[in-house]
C-alpha cells in the first residue's frame, strides 16, 4: 500500500517549517510593520514593496476553476523544474534512495536527481517511445521512491499508453509523477482527473507552454492534500514572485485566446509534418502529441549547423539514445515553419 508518511524523508516528517509574516498575519490592517519592507513605497508604481502571497491563493482559486481541482490539491513552483526539485528533497534520502527515469526523456529529472545526490535507475522506453514494464518492475527496489513518467514525452512527442501508467499506478507504491507539460497539444486527457483514484500521484503541468508563459517561472504540481502540505512545507517562502502571480491571473482570464493558439499550433504541426514529409533529407517524423516534432535526418550534426548559419536554431537530440540522428523542431508561426522548410531545401540542393 502507498504510504505517504513511509516515503518521506525522516528529516522532512519533522521539519517546523519557516513562518513568514505573510504566514502568521490573517486578516484586515492597515499599517504593515511586520516584514521588514521597505514602507516609504517602490521605485515602480505597484505595491512590490510588499512581499507576495505565500500560497498564491487566487492564481490557485482561479487555476481550480479551469482544471476542476480543489485549491487544496494544487502547488505552485518557480517553474515545474522547482517541483521536479521539492520531490526529490520530500522524498529522496541523498546517498540511499533512488528514482526510476525512462530515457529518452526530459533532462531535468536526471540533473535535478543528481544535484540531490539520488541514484537515478534508468528504463530505457521501447523503440516504439513506449514504457518497459518488465523492466521496471525489475528496476524496483526497496529504495525507489519515485517513478517519472513524461506524456507527452519530451523529446519523443508521443503519449505514453495510459493503460501502462496506470498499471504502475496500481502496482507501485511509490510516487508517480507524470510530467504533462505538453498534454494540452495531446488527444488525450490529463490524469489531473484522476487524484482520487490514486494516492500515489503527482501531475505536473506548466505555463510554460501551451499558454505561453516561459518567461514567468510559474509551474504546477496536482496531488493529494498530504503531498502538496508536504510541498508547501520546503518550498522557499515566496517562490512565486508578485509580478508572475498577476500576470498569471490575467493569462488565466484568457482562456479563449490560450485555445485559439493551442488549436493553431496543432494545425500547423501537422501542416510542418506534410512539408516536411516531402523533403529528400528528412527520413522519419516521429508522431506527436506535443508543439514540436521529432524528426530523424540523413545528417543531423550538417543540418543543425547549416541552419544555425541561417539563424534558425533547432534541437540536435542526434546523440540521445534512441533518437540517434533526430533533430528536435518546435512548431513555429507559419511564416517562421516556411522559412525552415526553405532552409531544408537549400540544404539538400547544395549536398546534391
Ligand atoms: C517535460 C518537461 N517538463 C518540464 C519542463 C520545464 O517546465 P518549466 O518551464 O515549468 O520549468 C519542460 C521544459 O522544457 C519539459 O519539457
Amino acid at each position: 500500500m502507498f504510504d505517504l508518511n513511509n516515503l518521506l524523508r525522516e528529516n522532512i516528517k519533522k521539519l517546523v517549517p519557516y513562518s513568514s509574516a505573510r504566514d502568521e498575519f490573517k486578516g484586515e490592517a492597515q499599517i504593515f510593520l511586520d516584514a521588514n519592507e521597505n514602507s516609504f513605497g517602490s521605485p515602480l508604481t505597484k505595491w512590490y514593496n510588499r512581499y507576495p502571497d505565500p500560497m498564491q491563493m487566487r492564481v490557485k482559486e482561479k487555476l481550480s476553476e479551469i482544471k476542476g481541482v480543489p485549491t487544496e490539491n494544487i502547488f505552485l513552483g518557480n517553474g515545474s523544474d522547482e517541483c521536479i526539485d521539492i520531490l526529490l528533497r520530500a522524498f529522496c534520502e541523498p546517498g540511499k534512495d533512488n528514482i526510476i527515469i525512462c530515457p529518452p526523456t526530459y533532462g531535468m529529472y536526471e540533473v535535478s536527481a543528481n544535484i540531490n545526490d539520488v541514484q537515478i535507475k534508468k528504463v530505457p522506453l521501447t523503440t516504439a517511445f513506449q514504457l518497459d514494464l518488465p523492466a521496471i518492475e525489475e528496476a524496483v527496489d526497496d529504495h525507489t521512491k519515485m517513478i517519472f513518467l513524461c506524456s507527452p514525452n519530451n523529446p519523443t512527442g508521443n503519449s505514453l499508453h495510459k493503460e501502462d501508467v496506470e498499471i504502475i499506478l496500481n502496482n507501485y507504491f511509490g510516487l508517480v509523477v507524470i510530467d504533462e507539460a505538453y498534454i494540452n497539444f495531446s488527444r488525450y486527457r490529463s490524469f489531473t482527473q484522476e487524484l482520487n483514484e490514486y494516492g500515489n500521484i503527482c501531475v505536473l503541468q506548466t505555463m510554460s507552454k501551451a499558454w505561453g508563459l516561459a518567461a514567468l517561472r510559474v509551474g504546477m504540481a496536482f496531488a493529494s492534500k498530504e503531498i502538496v502540505q508536504v510541498m508547501n512545507k520546503i518550498k522557499p517562502p515566496y517562490n512565486i514572485n508578485l509580478a508572475s502571480q498577476e500576470l498569471t491571473l490575467k493569462a488565466l482570464e484568457e482562456i479563449g485566446q490560450v485555445n485559439n493558439m493551442i488549436q493553431e499550433i496543432v494545425t500547423q504541426r501537422g501542416e510542418l509534418v506534410r512539408q516536411l514529409s516531402g523533403l529528400s533529407v528528412v527520413q522519419k517524423i516521429h508522431s506527436s502529441d506535443a508543439n514540436f516534432l521529432l524528426v530523424r535526418v540523413t545528417d543531423a550534426k550538417g543540418i543543425y549547423n547549416f541552419l544555425l548559419g541561417k539563424g534558425i536554431v533547432v534541437r540536435d537530440r542526434s546523440k540521445v539514445e534512441l533518437c540517434e540522428g533526430c533533430l528536435r523542431i518546435t512548431i513555429g508561426t507559419p511564416k517562421e515553419n516556411n522559412e525552415l522548410v526553405m532552409e531544408l531545401n537549400n540544404f539538400a540542393q547544395q549536398i546534391n
